[in-house]
């Protein structure tokens, strides 16, 4: 039996802009396995935020889904009624976002909004979602939660206000949490308490998370396994350890050389040359060949597939096509 919660196929959704219509995810596959923390993980502009949106079908007004198959426990979420999938995204599927300031209401105390949401899916008393509510604000480590249950956001930090908006997405004991970017805007050491939290909680409920973020320091502490994204394409994706021991896309070999180290004081930062295309101004061949220290004349000209690296780790890089290095070769 497979172990996969979700399971993405060929999703691909297009964008209009001023100069026309254009793809910013093109044939994304992505798969998460139950209790798995799947990290995604490109510089900004990477097709991130657009691959988890289309997923909810949140995508903004001027975008659309154009291909796909969203797998989710038995269903294709592409092929059910707006309603259930509003059900979905309420009780099996929740999101956290990088601003949590966001995600909560500034007129509301923050107790009222987790009652709020307690009581979306499950009827109960107010005296009961009370208590759930203060429950939830233990688990994410609150610590004066009756007290935190009369603040409004305002009066609270981002670190407490991103664990109030984490709170809420517990409430429904969702299957699956995507997290996009939750911990950007926050200071580091704040940062490291709610990663440490999704950790925590990845454990306590034996959830799925499906983490973007652009920073490989998030994904060497939180990931299981690892998706790169390059200009709205996955371009390798495999285990942890892989990823970093044996990085095998370029791309991938670029981000992980642009980590800073203590030891480098002196020494000038590696950054890969160049930015990531916009949408409507993609290279031919693979994407990522303009930037590419390796790129040899295919790699302008056809776009490379997916293929299978090693055992755990696949990638879309023609210098690991054994097909075409075959060819060359004879
Ligand atoms: N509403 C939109 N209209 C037009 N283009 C968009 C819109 N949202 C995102 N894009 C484009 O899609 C690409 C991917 O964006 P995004 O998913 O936000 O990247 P990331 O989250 O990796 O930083 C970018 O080139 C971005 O400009
Ligand atoms: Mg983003």
């Amino acid at each position: 039996m497979s172990n996969a919660l979700l399971k993405i196929s060929n999703l691909s959704a297009e964008f209009k802009t001023e100069k026309g219509l254009f793809p910013a995810i093109s044939g994304v596959d992505l798969t998460i396995n139950k209790g798995e923390i799947l990290c995604i993980v490109g510089e900004s502009g990477s097709g991130k935020t657009v691959a988890s949106l289309s997923l909810m079908q949140l995508i903004p007004a001027a975008g659309k889904i154009t291909s796909g198959e969203i797998m989710f426990e038995g269903r294709d979420l592409l092929k059910i009624k707006k309603k259930e999938m509003s059900r979905i995204r309420g009780k099996s599927i929740a999101m956290i976002f990088q601003d949590p300031m966001m995600a909560l209401d500034p007129v509301y105390t923050c107790g009222n909004q987790i009652i709020e949401a307690v009581r979306i899916y499950e009827q109960m008393s107010y005296s009961s979602a009370f208590n759930k509510a203060v429950e939830l604000l233990k688990q994410v480590g609150i610590p004066h939660p009756e007290r935190c249950m009369n603040a409004y956001p305002h009066e609270l930090s981002g670190g407490m206000c991103q664990r109030i908006s984490i709170a809420m997405a517990l409430s429904c004991n969702p299957k699956l949490l995507i997290a996009d970017e939750p911990t950007t805007a926050l200071d580091v050491t704040v940062q490291a308490q709610i990663l440490e939290l999704l950790k925590k909680i990845r454990k306590e409920m034996n959830m799925s998370i499906m983490l973007i973020t652009h920073d490989l320091g998030v994904v060497a502490e939180m990931a299981d396994r690892v998706a790169v994204m390059y200009a709205g394409k996955v371009m390798e994706e495999g285990d942890v350890r892989s990823i970093f021991r044996y990085p095998q896309h370029p791309y991938t070999q670029g981000l992980i050389k642009s980590i800073p180290h203590m030891d480098q004081k002196n020494k000038k930062l590696y950054s890969i040359d160049g930015t990531v295309p916009s949408i409507s101004s993609m290279p031919n061949g693979c994407r990522f060949s303009p930037r590419c220290p390796d790129a040899a004349d295919i790699c302008e000209q056809k776009e490379p597939a997916m293929v299978q690296a090693n055992e755990n780790c696949k990638v879309r890089c023609w210098k690991q096509d054994h097909e075409w290095r075959e060819g060359e070769a004879g």
